[in-house]
């Protein structure tokens, strides 16, 4: 391999060129290498449109999902499993979490060769993980395909060892993430505040329908407002499960990328804009440069498509209530950078006016409360917004 020569800059040009496009990252080859397809966007409507293609690995069918300001940070995937077929089993050094969008089945957990299994059934709306390099085999129990997608940190994995084969075919054993109890896959229901933040949080690693599932109150996006932190196999992957109420949306709030709603119950739509266009885009002339996504259950968006800090905002607009799974790999918001024992606050759920990102009803864009009040008019919702709500804390 030939390298080109180094010319030095003249006086008053800069080196480099100034001007170049992204490189491929090695997880970018290992998809490409996989031959799937490899879904780029801003989210999608419904995961069920996804065209999917045979997938020799993994078995079954299946399509990458990258969408926009996820890159590098975690990787997803849509997989469909044969009428009463099976995935090929696999273990691989990356966190892996599962939601069944379609279909029932089960699922086979065990270490090494010979090791005792886990085994335990889902149906659609169960989300469960796979501890990091544990063997497992998904089984489809029905005669109809089943639709799962999965969240993982294969991205950051791959990038970072650029050797599938270290990745895939990896001996290493993680006793501590796994356990042959009887009660591994067994819900938890119990609620305790998170670590990080005091957040709610259940330690479990099954949740069997979490389209249905209780949450408890959180308040801080909208009043009514419900959310849950389930914590499983030890994940660094974090993700939350969070319904809005019907008629209601949520105040616009900003943070870096790596967070994609997903879906699960109801249906609506996300705004989302660069922090830099301000709190009132429409009113300032830059409607041009937000970005809507329609979604229902099984759909997706990202938060923040160009990365650094863009607001997002969502909206309910079914007679029930609209309910979301957010997935950010292992980049918990309350985690950002910064020395142990910092000083940090809770910045996406307080106000401008506080120091937050959370931009209140009566500072936002006149435009959101008037095209909701259309929207749920038109489909035959009634508006929980109270006028009391617009009104600033005097
Ligand atoms: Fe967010």
């Amino acid at each position: 391999m030939g390298h080109e020569d180094w010319v030095e800059p003249k006086a008053g040009q800069k080196a480099g060129f100034g001007k170049f496009k992204k490189l491929a990252t090695p997880y970018d080859a290992f998809m490409e290498s996989e031959g799937i397809p490899v879904f780029r966007e801003l989210g999608m409507h419904d995961i069920r449109e996804l065209p999917l293609a045979p997938w020799k690995r993994v078995g079954g069918s299946g399509s990458y999902i990258q969408l926009y300001g996820t890159e590098g940070k975690w990787g997803s995937y849509a997989v469909e499993v044969p009428g009463a077929g099976a995935l090929n089993p696999e273990k691989h050094l990356f966190e892996k979490i599962y939601l069944v969008v379609e279909g029932r089945g089960s699922t086979e957990v065990w270490l090494e060769d010979g090791g005792d299994k886990q085994i335990f059934e889902w149906q659609k709306g169960s989300i469960f993980s796979i501890p990091l390099n544990a063997w497992h085999r998904i089984v489809n129990a029905s005669s109809q395909p089943a639709l799962l997608q999965a969240g993982t940190t294969a991205p950051i994995v791959i990038n970072a060892l650029q050797n599938p084969e270290a990745v895939f075919n990896n001996s290493f054993v993680f006793a501590e993430r796994f356990s042959t109890d009887r009660d591994f896959y067994k819900e938890k229901t119990e609620v305790e505040p998170d670590p990080v933040r005091g957040l709610a949080m259940r330690r479990t690693n099954f949740v069997p329908d979490a389209i249905d599932c209780e949450l408890p109150l959180d308040n801080r996006r909208s009043p009514g407002y419900r959310r849950v932190e389930p914590y499983m196999t030890d994940n660094t992957f974090y993700f939350w499960i969070g319904q809005h109420e019907v008629g209601r949306y949520s105040k616009a709030h900003a943070h870096t990328s790596a967070a994609v709603l997903i879906c699960l119950k109801g249906k609506g739509y996300t705004y989302t804009w660069p922090e830099h266009l301000g709190p009132t885009p429409w009113k300032d002339g830059y409607g041009d440069q937000v970005r809507r996504l329609d979604y229902k259950q099984g759909g997706m968006v990202t938060a923040a498509p160009g990365g650094a800090r863009w607001y997002h905002q969502h909206f309910s607009v079914s007679s029930e209530p609209f309910r979301l799974t957010a997935w950010f790999g292992p980049h918990n918001p309350g985690r950002d950078p910064g020395p142990p024992g910092a000083p940090h606050i809770d910045y996406t759920a307080m106000d401008i006016t506080e120091g937050g990102t959370s931009i209140p009803y009566h500072l936002e864009d006149p435009f959101i409360r008037k095209e909701y009040e259309e929207t749920l008019a038109r489909e035959g919702v009634v508006s929980k917004m109270e006028p009391s709500l617009y009104e600033p804390p005097s």
